[in-house]
Order: C-alpha cells, then structure tokens, then sequence
C-alpha cells in the first residue's frame, strides 16, 4: 500500500470509480478504498459546482475533525455561501443559521455548554420507555399484514416522533413534524427548495413554541425545549432566538441521521444471516452489534462543512486557506490501517473507535439517544418479526442521493404476520 503524498506529478492518480454517480451512491465503498490509498487527501468538484477536498483516512479525517484551523463558519467560503451552497438550505435566510454546526469557539463553546445542561445522557435515558412505547406503536401498524416498508413504516416515523416528544412538541402538532421531515428527505436528491420550505415551516413553528413556553414555564415543564429556556450559564441565558436555531439544529441533526441508523442498520443484518441469528439469540450482542453497524455503513457519509482559515496541511497534501475541506467518515471508517478485515461486519470487533458520530468539539451531542434509538429500533423489530427478509433483491434498492447522509429510499421486507 502507497503512502505517497497523492495527485503530484511524480505520482499521478489512476483513474478511479466515478464520484457521485448513482452506482457510487449505491456502494460508494470502492470508491473510497481507491481515494484512501491513491488520493487520500482529494480535491474535487461536487455535485452542487463547490470545489472542495475529500479527507478519507481514518488519521486524517480524526485529526481533521479535531483541528481548530479548521472552521465551521460557512462565511468563511464567501462565494459557494453567498449562493446558498453550503449548510443546510435556506437556514441562514430563516434565521436558524447561528448553530452548534456552523459556529467555531467562543461562540460554540458557551452554546454548546448551555444545550448540554438542558440535553444529558441521564435525560436521554430517561427517554427509554418512551422509545420503546413509540417503537411498539409502530410495528403494531404493520405488524399483522405480513409486509411493511421498513423506511415509510418504521425508521422515518420513530425518530421525528421521539425528537417531538424530547423537545415538547405538543402531539397534535406533530404531523406537521413528519410533513415537514418528509419534505427534507424527499428533496435530498432533488432541488433544495422543498428543504428551505420545511425549514421556515419549522423556523416559524418553534419560534412560536418557544416564545408560549416561556410565558408559561413552571417547575413542572421538563421537557427540552423548557429546559433549553432555563439553561443559564453565569447568569447568561440562551435568547429567543438562540433557543429556535438550537432546537432546529437537535431536529435537524437528530432525525434523518437516526432514520438511517435504523434503515441502513437492518438492510446490513437482513443480508448476514449469521450476524442476524446470533443477535436474536443473543441480545446482549445488541449494543456491539449496534456500534459495528455505525462504523460499516453509518448514516452520515461526509461529516459537515469545514473551510480551512489558514494554509495548512493534511496528510502530506497541502490546502491554500479559505477552501472547503470534507471529511469523509465512511471512508475513515472502513480505513484498512485502522480496522482490520474492514469490509467485515463483525460485532465483536475490539477497540471499535469508529467516526460515525464525528469527533472533537463537534462530537455528536445525540449519539446517546441516537444509540438507544438505533438499539431499541432493531432488537425490538427482529424479536417481534424473527422471520423477517427483503421483499427484493438488495442490489434492486434505491439509495437518497445527497452529500452528507447516506440513507435508502425504501426497505420492502415480507415476514409471517404476528
Ligand atoms: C453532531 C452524527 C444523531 C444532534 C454530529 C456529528 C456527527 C453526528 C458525525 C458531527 C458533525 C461534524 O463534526 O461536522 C450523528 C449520527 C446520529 C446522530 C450518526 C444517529 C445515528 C443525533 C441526534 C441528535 C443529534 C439524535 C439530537 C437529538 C447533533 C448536534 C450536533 C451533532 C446538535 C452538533 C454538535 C456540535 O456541533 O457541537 N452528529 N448524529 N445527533 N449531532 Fe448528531
């Protein structure tokens, strides 16, 4: 294996697998294996016109994410920002821009200080039998037909359910939730109007919330949102405005990421049978099980945006300031200098340090709910419907094209009514 500095003259690229091309979003694994060892450090032009560079390497992505020269402020990259082209569509316009995901230090310190008061791993915790009840509910929908789509039926509507529920979204108003949440990953592929829209939805919507609450609060109001209100930091509360883009962002950041936990996750054991087998015989399995999925095929391919402030370095490559720089998690995590046999689901894996929920200051602030979700989600389904397969052939499926998330479209499955 070369760890010759990539794409000098001395040392040309061979040429690759396409990038971004539907077999790519299909199995984007080659792809990546060819980066890592031929182009670790990569620069490329999305599908969206931004020049930018891919970090594969599982060092260099951790490094990366880790690195403070590194900033997560999309002004940084004037001209792809200016043009709408990075973040999420339509958020700085509906003013839920200034978020964890976009802010560097000192700004996303004190944030993220006030949020993990209100969000703790005790809170999500606590929020077990309320998973379980909501995971329940679904599944009884389906459960006596004999057929469901897995993605529809089940991985989309549980995540945006439970975030409702942990935030404090009253339940008649969560409808518009999934309406909403439905109108982000239908668009994921498409044009990126349908996600501002969903976004000033939600935008409007919270404010509002928020703005209720606050007029009302009683010691009584444990939910998120309520806690978000009263998070106070040296006397420094969050203002209103604050608390909208903090509980946009826990949405937004929260819900298709989970839905692809669930969906990627149970497409993986539904083709390893013996993996499969093993955890329903075993479910003290499910907790490794659950943390070898995030690192073989986990729901963010590409970590968020990250713009270089100052020439530097990375693996060799050398990369001019005010350039986007992504960090390809997928491919960090199927780094064969890392993971030994990593194209191998194996749940017990030692010394699994995967990237799936990123790493340093940005470290996923929901990995402990997203980890019950996932591990509720999976070991309840393969108990209640032991016989469950896929309704067509795993090459037939459709994957959601779109940078960051890596997700399908749907997941028919058969399996002998309860
Ligand atoms: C950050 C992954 C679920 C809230 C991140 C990052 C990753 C990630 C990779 C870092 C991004 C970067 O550095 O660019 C995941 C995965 C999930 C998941 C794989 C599900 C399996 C959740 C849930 C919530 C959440 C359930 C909240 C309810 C956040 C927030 C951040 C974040 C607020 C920003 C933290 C910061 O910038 O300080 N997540 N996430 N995530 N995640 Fe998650």
């Amino acid at each position: 294996m070369t760890d010759d500095p990539a794409g000098c003259p001395a040392h040309p690229v061979p040429a690759g697998p396409e990038l971004f091309t539907r077999e790519f979003i299909a199995d984007p694994y080659p792809a990546y294996a060819h980066l890592r060892k031929h182009a670790p450090v990569h620069r490329t032009t999305l599908p969206s016109g931004v020049e930018a560079w891919l970090v594969t390497r599982y060092a260099d992505a951790r490094q990366a994410l880790a690195d403070q020269r590194l900033s997560k402020d999309p002004r940084r990259s004037e001209a792809a920002w200016k043009q709408g082209k990075v973040g999420v569509p339509g958020e700085q316009r509906s003013g839920v821009g200034a978020h964890l995901l976009n802010l560097d230090p000192p700004d996303h310190t004190r944030l993220r200080r006030l949020v993990s008061k209100a969000f703790t791993p005790r809170r999500a915790e606590e929020f077990r039998p309320r998973v379980q009840a909501l995971t329940d509910r679904l599944l009884d929908d389906f459960a006596r037909t004999g057929e469901a789509d897995l993605i529809h039926d089940f991985a989309f509507p549980l995540p945006i359910y439970a975030i409702c529920d942990l935030l404090g979204v009253p339940e008649e108003d969560q409808a518009d939730f999934r309406t909403w949440a439905g109108m982000m990953i239908r668009h994921g592929s498409g044009p990126r109007g349908g996600v501002a829209r969903a976004v000033r939805h939600m935008r409007t919507y919270l404010a509002e919330l928020i703005h209720r609450k606050r007029a009302t609060l009683t010691d009584a109001d444990d939910d998120l949102i309520s806690g978000l209100i009263r998070a106070s930091d040296h006397g420094e509360h969050l203002t209103e405005d604050e608390a909208a883009a903090m509980a946009f962002i826990l949405l937004f950041a929260g819900f298709e990421t989970t839905v692809n936990l669930i969906g990627n996750g149970l497409l993986t054991l539904l083709t390893h049978d013996r993996e499969r087998l093993a955890l329903r015989a075993d479910p003290e399995l499910l907790a490794p099980t659950v943390e070898e999925l995030l690192r073989y095929d986990g729901p963010v391919e590409v970590a968020t945006w990250r713009f270089s402030t100052t020439e530097l370095e990375i693996g060799g490559t050398r990369i001019p300031a005010g350039e986007p720089v992504l960090v390809v998690l997928a491919a960090a995590d199927r780094d064969p200098r890392r993971f030994p046999a990593p194209d191998l689901l194996d749940p017990a894996r030692a010394d699994n340090q995967h990237l799936a929920f990123g790493h340093g200051i940005h470290y996923c602030i929901g990995a402990p709910l997203a980890r019950l979700e996932g591990q509720i989600a999976i070991g309840t389904l393969l108990r209640r419907l032991p016989d469950v397969r896929l309704a067509l052939p795993a090459d037939e499926l459709r994957w959601r094209g779109g940078l960051i998330m890596r997700g399908l479209q749907r997941l028919p499955v058969t399996f002998a009514p309860e």
